[in-house]
């Protein structure tokens, strides 16, 4: 949460920051703001809004400098406001700063400060750490550098600072613990953000900072240190990204050109592993921790939001095909509960972004209870990946909308195959079902493709129903995570409520609210319940419910009862989900885009929750 760039060496740093600030917006984009270092001296910019509102109050204004900073913001403490829209300056007005994460005992630190008269302008945490920063550098009489080591030692929870002096115009101080930090390495120039892709076009190498370091960032000098003031060697990474990546490539929305990548994403994501005519697949995470994972007592699987939904999917699969109890945790709730970790079980952490606070916290509390973590992540050197003892990532490359969609799919297929791979070194699938899921498995692609290519059926959904106010999902089975998928993906790019639900379960309490304005959303492909959700379809028709159902191919039952079906290709009832999720998908960007929201940057949101 918050997106955080810096820019120092011979360019102009500004529009880079522009640029930066647009492409991390994903992040957070309640108000914006800059600070730069020119002969004016220290100056902050900064406004409630977007990126373009803070560019536009900008024109005309003298901004030409080599060094500064950039934040959009996520609000945490304090409303979004111009006030509250960082940089902030301290007292003096000498240092500002730019913090994503959030201070913890930023109360205490306040106390102090206004028992010593400090004011603040702002509601921010952020404001109160800069002015700790501010009163150890005067009382110690130190460098920027040594006050923000000493201050660091009094704070707890998570951030990632970026820090301008006005008294030191050729240097950024960074810092980082809990947050994402990339620096990347150019000639007589550094590039500083949340992630990489500020830099994308000027640099290929990175370095990712680890937590508790400080990182002393000039033109052409780069000198990380640990809290105890030791220097740390930079490891460089490559990056793997192109500027084409984050680019919408003609589509309207990142959440539409996300969708349609999806036969590409799942393609890419089998790449290498799956070889359905050898019958073999190859995940070397999983082979290096192969007799750990097939002798596990119980796996738990941690994650959050559309991760969580394909956790749950995991654990319908993993208990079928691997005959291992899996439980499926929210991150949130299991690390504040003192969870149970016995020897054998395994943790597996879903997570996009690998950088979601909650999800990182928890696989840490577990680590320290010596379980195997294993993270199965999208963006590569992210914090989770890096916690993780092993992993696969799922390759889905980069995603800018906030909805999760091409992820959420390379998700689905990462944990199908570590599934269908440990039950067949455990033996608990038989080798017929092995070979003919791993072909359905690779024909996923092109079902993907063949759904997208009856969009237009959807879109024409999304008009018929964009004046819903509530929507009810229901499914059975491998669908019941889909069903919740569906309810979330429209509530957040909507704002029309919608709830997810087992379909039987809808009987013992949501029944109460249909009505012939209420759209029934039955994830209905064929499979061994098709019976029993064609009696929850009738039991919606008999109180003159909505029925809206995603059906396989053939299925000339379900059309005769519902209002609107959409068809898919058959497909095994496990692999299914890879194929009943895109037409809601499609159907909640429709249905966003009719009641004209801003789909890939939906109110209150942000892509990576690195706050808890
Ligand atoms: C919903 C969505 C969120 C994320 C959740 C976890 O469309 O994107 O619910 O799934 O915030 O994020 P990651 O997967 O990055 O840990």
């Amino acid at each position: 949460m918050c997106g955080i760039v810096g820019y120092i060496g011979h360019r102009e740093a500004y529009p880079i920051l522009i640029t930066g600030l647009k492409r991390q917006e994903y992040r957070g984009y309640d108000s914006t703001g800059v600070a730069l270092i020119n002969q004016e001296g220290l100056t902050v910019y900064k406004k409630q809004g977007k990126v373009a509102e803070l560019e536009e109050a900008l024109l005309g204004k003298n901004l030409s400098t080599n060094i500064g900073i950039g934040h959009t913001r996520w609000a945490t403490h304090g409303e979004p406001s111009d006030v509250n829209a960082h940089p902030h300056l301290s007292a003096s007005g000498k240092l500002a700063m730019i913090h994503n994460g959030i201070i913890e005992n930023y109360a205490q630190l306040k106390k102090e400060l206004l028992n010593k008269g400090y004011q603040f302008k702002s509601e921010t945490d952020t404001e109160v750490l800069v002015n700790f920063i501010e009163e150890i550098k005067t009382n110690e009489d130190c460098p920027l550098e040594e006050a923000l080591r000493i201050a660091l030692k009094r704070v707890s929870g998570a951030y990632v600072i970026l820090l301008l002096d006005s008294e030191q115009p050729d240097t950024i101080v960074a810092a980082r613990k809990g947050s994402p930090l990339v620096i990347g390495i150019g000639k007589g120039e550094h590039f500083l953000g949340s992630d990489a892709t500020p830099m994308l076009e000027y640099t290929k190498e990175v370095v990712y900072v680890n937590d508790y370091e400080i990182a002393i960032v000039k033109a052409d000098e780069l000198v990380l240190k640990n809290l105890g003031n030791e220097k740390q060697t930079p490891y460089i990474s490559n990056l793997d990204l192109e500027l084409a990546a984050i680019e919408k490539g003609g589509y309207d929305h990142f959440m539409l050109k996300e969708i349609h990548e999806q036969p590409a994403t799942i393609f890419d994501c089998l790449r290498g592993r799956l070889d359905a005519q050898k019958g073999t697949i190859t995940m070397k995470g999983v082979q290096d921790n192969i007799d750990t994972l097939v002798k596990a007592n119980r796996y738990i699987i941690i994650a959050c939001g559309t991760s969580w939904h394909a956790a749950l999917l995991a654990e319908y699969v993993i208990e079928e095909l691997c005959r291992i109890p899996v439980e499926v945790e929210y991150a949130s709730e299991f690390r504040y509960r003192n969870p149970i970790i016995r020897e054998g079980d395994v943790i597996i952490a879903v997570s996009q972004s690998g950088e979601t606070a909650d999800t990182l916290v928890a696989i840490e509390k577990a680590k320290e209870q010596g379980a195997l973590i294993f993270g199965i992540v999208n963006v590569v050197g992210s914090s989770i990946s890096r916690a993780s003892h092993a992993g696969a990532y799922t390759h889905a490359g980069p995603e800018i909308g906030v909805a999760s969609t091409k992820a959420f799919t390379a998700q689905l297929a990462v944990l199908l195959m570590m599934a269908l791979k440990i039950a067949n070194e455990k033996g608990t699938i038989d080798k017929s079902r092995y070979a003919r899921l791993l072909v359905e498995l690779a024909e996923a692609p092109e079902k993907v493709e063949a759904i997208l290519k009856n969009a237009e059926e959807l879109k024409v959904m999304g008009q018929k129903y964009k004046d819903s106010v509530n929507a009810l999902y229901l499914g059975r089975g491998y669908n019941f995570p889909i069903a919740l998928e569906g309810a979330l993906k429209l509530k957040e790019i909507s704002y029309i409520h919608a709830e997810g639900y087992p379909a039987a379960e809808m009987k013992h309490g949501p029944i109460a609210l249909v009505d012939n304005q209420l759209p029934v959303i039955f994830v209905a492909t064929k499979d061994d319940y098709h019976a029993k959700i064609v009696s929850n379809i009738q039991e919606i028709k008999a109180r003159k419910g909505i029925v809206i159902a995603i059906i396989s191919e053939g299925d000339d039952i379900i059309p005769t009862m519902a209002n609107d079906v959409f068809v898919i290709p058959p497909a095994d009832e496990i692999v299914a989900p890879l194929l009943s999720v895109i037409p809601l998908q499609l159907l909640s960007y429709y249905i966003g885009v009719a009641r004209g929201c801003d789909v890939d940057k939906p109110r209150n949101l942000a892509k990576s929750v690195t706050v808890e």
